[in-house]
């Protein structure tokens, strides 16, 4: 048996508390393509940015673009080493640096 949208839909954004139905939503009727504009549109990926590569996905398949998931996990990791929290944590590793013993 199918589950019912209600039983399905999940938070996405635990910031905010928005619904992936609430998010695909805006993207659809609103015709969003960036992350900025769905935050505007709903405040969800306005936090910690941990969504995001959950709203880029719900964008891309709005587009029909079908970007392989690799890509936009990559994409995402870059922008989180970028300037999310985790960037602090990046800068410290140095994969060359000789291991102090
Ligand atoms: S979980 Fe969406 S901004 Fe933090």
């Amino acid at each position: 048996m199918k589950n019912s949208a209600s039983e399905t839909d999940e938070i996405i954004c635990q910031c905010y508390q928005v619904s992936e139905a609430t998010i695909r939503s805006c993207i659809a009727s609103k015709k969003l393509k960036t992350i900025e504009e769905v935050t505007e549109a709903c405040e969800a990926g306005g936090g910690c940015h941990s969504c995001h590569i959950l709203i880029d996905l719900f964008i891309d398949e709005h587009l029909r673009k079908s970007t392989p998931m690799e890509n936009l996990v990559h994409a995402h990791a870059d922008k989180v080493k970028k300037r999310g929290i985790l960037g602090r944590f990046f800068k410290k590793f140095k994969p060359d640096a000789p291991v102090t013993k």
